[in-house]
């Protein structure tokens, strides 16, 4: 079955084509980072505005990368949120044309639920459940029980700042650019995890929930501290060995605190038998190094197979929606009007 998916639920205008859920025959993305950069972060009139423009030419490029016309897709697949609103809206509306005009079948697919999906791309393995899946984005970070295809149960999420949330902030603090994630990676390797010491919210004894924000403050107070004692204008003049080494430290905590919370959730839920990682945070190689030591070999993990699919993307979309038209094929019709939603519910 070959589904067109398709995702505009932030600031990358995506399409995808993409075969029983695990096999990609396209997937292309206009990013608009460069846009973005320019503000520090997503202007969301800009980013609808610049969906307008891409949306046809990503939509008509994929086809052709696929190598497929309207005649071979089975079905449509949209993110129907959560997101900004007016980008929803332009992915929405336009997989609600084609799904008329076409006659196609559209399956709505929760955004979060297709980061989780990001990781059955190219697997060509069966996945084993139950599996707890740890989502790590911009917007929301949570930790999922999955114990079958579209079988979830949320055992914690962020009450604060998401973890990608932290990571861009982080480096406009720290006048590292936009976005914030792979820069401050980049930078962090040059640093030492041990030159500050930073907090890790466990929160309660059992919870499962997570908090970046008052280690986004602590970040924020060595900087002024540095500013004063050094007599600095702003973060221009930090010097680059003090960036390193509070972009390392920042990183070891936020990796610190969502690793321990995934072996948390893991022995509250001994019957796990895979452990994954998902969304952009994902692409995170300390990250993915400290969950795997932490894991000892116990357990399988598994995380997106290329960098393109943590970060958002339409295939991820396209996988999701296959598993819920194969458990529910009844449900998705053609001439389907999806109205996007802002709630994180899955
Ligand atoms: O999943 P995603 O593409 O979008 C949302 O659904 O929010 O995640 C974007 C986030 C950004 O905050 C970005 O800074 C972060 O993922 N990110 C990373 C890395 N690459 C992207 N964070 C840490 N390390 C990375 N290598
Ligand atoms: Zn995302």
């Amino acid at each position: 079955m070959k589904i067109l998916a398709i995702e505009t639920s932030c600031d990358e205008t995506a399409c995808a084509v993409v075969e029983d859920g695990q096999r990609v025959l396209a997937n292309t993305v206009a990013s608009q980072i460069d846009i973005h950069a320019l503000t520090g972060g997503v202007v969301p009139e800009v980013a609808a505005r610049e969906h307008v423009l891409k949306m046809i030419p990503v939509l008509d490029e994929c086809l052709k990368d696929a190598g497929c016309d309207w005649d071979d897709i089975d079905a449509l697949a949209i993110t129907r949120g959560p997101g900004l609103v007016s980008s929803l809206i332009i992915g929405t509306e336009t997989a609600n044309v084609i799904s008329f005009v076409k006659e196609k079948p559209l399956i709505p697919v929760q955004h979060i639920v297709g980061h989780i999906y990001s990781n059955w791309i190219g697997s060509g393995e069966e996945i084993e459940f139950p599996a707890l899946i740890l989502t790590v984005s911009g917007g929301h970070n949570e930790i999922i029980l999955m114990r079958g295809h579209h079988d979830f149960e949320v055992l914690g999420e962020s009450r604060d700042d998401a973890a990608g949330e932290a990571f861009d902030k982080v480096a406009r603090i720290l006048g590292l650019g936009y976005p914030g994630g792979p820069i401050i990676s980049r930078v962090a390797g040059n640093g030492s995890v041990d030159a500050f010491d930073l907090p890790r919210a466990m929160l309660e004894k059992d919870s499962l929930d997570f908090s970046f924000s008052g280690l986004k403050t602590a970040v924020l107070n060595e900087v002024k501290k540095y500013i004063a004692e050094n007599g600095s204008r702003d973060e221009s003049e930090i010097d680059d060995e003090f960036k390193a080494n509070l972009a390392a430290s920042f990183q070891e905590a936020v990796c610190d605190a969502l690793s321990l919370k995934l072996m948390r959730a893991l022995e509250q839920n001994p019957s796990v038998l895979e452990v994954h990682i998902a969304g952009g945070v994902s692409a995170n190689r300390r990250l993915r190094a400290m969950v795997e030591e932490r894991l000892g070999g116990k357990i399988k993990l598994r995380y997106p197979g290329e960098i393109k699919y943590c970060t958002d993307n339409a295939s991820m979309i396209g996988a999701a929606a296959y598993f819920m038209y194969q458990l529910e094929p009844e449900k998705y019709l053609p001439k389907t009007n999806i109205v996007p939603t802002t709630s994180f519910e899955i």
